[in-house]
């Protein structure tokens, strides 16, 4: 629609990987040539994770920041900002939470995780769906690249937009939907969703050698002894890591050598290292860049900073405007 507004942010809690770039900042890139697109570092949301130590949030907003540059967001496409330096959406994030029953929140299915991670549950972790609204509809945001895993989330900010909406009796603020995203959920090097917290990552950060060290080391098919073995690319990690970055018809030509006995694991590992590698390297590249140019990575920040608070103030003084504050 006309209206179409992108919004999306991701923690600034730790180095980018694999996963990341191709799960949700490719998508981020394709989508800002279609609309006002804002992206975010969210570090309110590191903050109440409390995964991370402050001093290591601003360091990985750094390196986060570096990460949306390298892989081809452009600050004049998109507006691209750090969360906490734009003050409105914790105005918002306020206002949402007089308006948001206790039950939403105890509802949202990572809950358990979290009480089972956080030893006490902070009261800023249990409202995170609540900032997570802020974060959306302080842009109108419309649209919300999610990963898979993030859906429930989204549904708390329909709610509390048609809420807002009722109680007020005005059509503000829209309903956000996900945007899903067309790249599966990549391996990391043991088999399991590539993550962080698996130390299981190729990140931005690996060199060629690293990216080859950690692909020879991956578990491709317990029963494949020789190369003339017929392969089961479907549980094969290298398989499924490797779409991640190849056309269909690709995988498609792998999967039957693989099934036919044509393939040898070592071989397969070893096009799957040069694949990543070719990939990787012009953003690496880019993000080392950034990184040893901070000057210039913190003037782009600004500059997203003040677009976004620009936009932001206006949303707050109608919202102030509408509920008589
Ligand atoms: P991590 O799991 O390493 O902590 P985050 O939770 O910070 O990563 O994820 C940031 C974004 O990257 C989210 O949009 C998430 O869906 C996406 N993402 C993370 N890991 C993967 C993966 N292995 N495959 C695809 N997308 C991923
Ligand atoms: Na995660």
């Amino acid at each position: 629609a006309n209206n179409d507004v992108v919004v999306s942010g991701i923690r600034p809690t730790g180095v980018p990987h694999l996963g990341n770039l191709r799960g949700a900042l490719q998508q981020w890139v394709d989508l800002q040539e279609k609309y006002p697109c804002f992206y975010f570092i969210a570090d309110w949301h590191a903050l109440f994770g409390l995964e991370e130590r402050s001093r290591e949030i601003k360091e990985n907003t750094k390196k986060v920041l570096a990460t949306l540059l390298a892989v081809g967001l452009d600050p004049e496409k998109s507006t691209i900002f750090i969360q906490s330096q734009v003050p409105e959406h914790l105005t918002l994030f306020t206002i949402f939470s007089a308006i948001t029953p206790v039950g939403w929140l105890e509802r949202n299915p990572t809950l358990k995780d979290m009480v089972r991670a956080e030893e006490p549950l902070p009261y800023g972790l249990l409202g995170y769906p609540v900032l997570q609204a802020a974060d959306i509809l302080l842009y109108k945001g419309t649209m919300v690249p999610v990963g898979k895993d993030q859906q429930p989330h989204l549904e708390i900010s329909r709610e509390i937009a048609r809420r807002f909406n009722s109680l007020f009796g005005v059509e503000f603020f829209p309903e956000p939907q996900a945007v899903l995203n067309e790249y599966p959920v990549l391996p990391g090097t043991d088999g399991r969703k590539m993550s962080k917290s698996y130390s299981n990552v190729i990140s931005i950060e690996d060199d060629h050698e690293t990216v080859r060290f950690k692909v020879r080391q991956m578990i491709t098919d317990p029963q494949k002894i020789r190369k003339s073995d017929p392969g089961h690319p479907d549980i094969c990690s290298v398989f499924q890591l490797e779409k991640g970055f190849v056309d269909s018809a690709y995988s498609k030509d792998i999967y039957d050598r693989c099934v036919q006995g044509l393939l040898g694991c070592v071989e397969h590992k070893n096009m799957l290292a040069d694949i990543i590698w070719q990939y990787l390297e012009p953003i690496r590249e880019k993000y080392f860049y950034y990184l040893e140019h901070e000057e210039e990575l913190w003037k782009i920040a600004s500059y997203g900073n003040e677009k976004a608070e620009k936009v932001a103030k206006e949303t707050m003084r109608e919202v102030l405007d509408i509920i008589g504050l």
